[in-house]
């Protein structure tokens, strides 16, 4: 799609790219995820689009890039609140796996553009097996939308930046509101974290929307520091695992530094071998019950010299070269303030290094050929 220079300056709002507009919306892009899906009154989540389904027995995840890693997230939450076993498939791989799916189970597709070709061969296997698809999808009417027996549109608008940022955002978002729904229509959820989650995430919004322009501040500082670095690590335990392998990929596609996401209990079990001085590694170290853990694997990498950006909360008990405090909210809601710290820092890094943000080299916005 071309769109003239002019019309593309409107469209960015005054930003310089796409990309930063993007990030920057992701408040109202919560918003408008949760709109019409929480009842008010009762406190409740309202998904009429899948109220016909039962809650599956199992759900199969398929997904490639910046939507596999939501679908990564989105399991612990299903698994913890729904107890629905969830499988995350690599679409590219699964449509190649001649997959075990049972009677029973549901597929969900999370594709942005709803015309990633592996996405969309994956959902022609599940087809083939009889088994229901939702697609969670942003482009309306798109093919995985016209594929699907039930679809759940994200509502992030339009997304022009090759780089996926808010529509990662809404598919959390979704994904959250999934695992609530299925949960209290079990009847397994504790009441009171659902009802926790119903209430504050409604704050979650004006919380970001606040903490935005002070969270672009720390991640240019932080970039300038680190735009030479060869290569990072992004690491993170629990539901900040995708976290890490997002903030790796953001960082790869569109500065080209190499990063790889890691989950930081495995750093043990030889990557740590890599670390020296001119290997940093960014680490989620947000305070939830895996911190301490965490800020073990932390020690082991400074013990070898290797320099630390953590994203962490104030009053945290934590010793790194880069602390980088995010306000605390409500357990996996610290999700929604954490990504998009991860999503600045990869674009000022960029920015900064004077590389195609928007565009950025051989990559597409959808991937529609296999
Ligand atoms: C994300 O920044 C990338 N542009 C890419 O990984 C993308 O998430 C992937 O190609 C899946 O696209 P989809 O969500 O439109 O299916």
């Amino acid at each position: 799609r071309t769109i003239n220079w002019d019309v593309q300056a409107a469209q960015k709002g005054g930003h310089k790219h796409f990309m930063i507009k993007e990030i920057f919306e992701q408040p109202k892009v919560i918003s408008d995820c949760l709109a019409g899906r929480i009842d008010l009154e009762k406190g409740e989540v309202v998904l009429s689009e899948i109220a016909d389904l039962e809650p599956p027995e199992r759900l199969h995840i398929i997904a490639c890039g910046t939507s596999y890693h939501a679908g990564l997230w989105g399991k612990y939450l299903i698994e913890k609140w729904a107890e629905i076993p969830v499988e995350v498939e690599i679409a590219s791989e699964f449509r190649y796996r001649d997959p075990l799916l049972s009677k029973g189970g549901v597929a969900l597709a999370i594709s942005q553009s709803g015309e990633t070709a592996d996405t969309l061969a994956g959902i022609k296997l599940v087809k083939q097996k009889g088994l229901p698809i939702i697609g969670l999808c942003n482009v309306v009417g798109s093919s995985v939308a016209r594929e699907s027996s039930h679809v759940v549109y994200t509502q992030a608008g339009p997304e022009i930046s090759v780089a996926s940022t808010k529509a990662m955002c809404s598919q959390l978002t979704a994904l959250l509101l999934l695992a609530l729904y299925w949960g209290k229509k079990k009847g397994v959820i504790d009441v009171a974290t659902y009802s926790r989650a119903v209430m504050d995430l409604r704050n979650i919004p004006s919380i970001l929307e606040a903490e935005l322009p002070a969270m672009r501040d720390k991640a240019q500082e932080l970039s300038r520091e680190f735009s030479e670095a060869y290569s990072f690590f992004f690491l993170g335990r629990g539901m900040y695992f995708p976290l890490a392998l997002e903030g790796a990929l953001k960082l790869k596609e569109i500065s080209y530094i190499h990063a790889e996401g890691y989950a930081s209990g495995e750093m043990k079990h030889g990557p740590i071998a890599l670390i020296d001085p001119k290997f940093p590694t960014f680490a989620m170290a947000l305070n939830d019950e895996l911190f301490s853990k965490v800020k073990s694997n932390l020690v082991e990498v400074q013990a070898r010299g290797g320099e630390i950006i953590a994203l962490t909360n104030p009053g945290v008990d934590l010793e790194v070269e880069h602390r980088w405090n995010l306000p605390e909210v409500w357990g996996p809601l610290n999700t929604f303030i954490a990504l998009p710290a991860l999503q600045l820092f990869a674009y000022e890094t960029a920015d900064y290094l004077g590389k195609d943000v928007d565009q950025p080299r051989n990559l597409a916005k959808s991937v529609t050929v296999e």
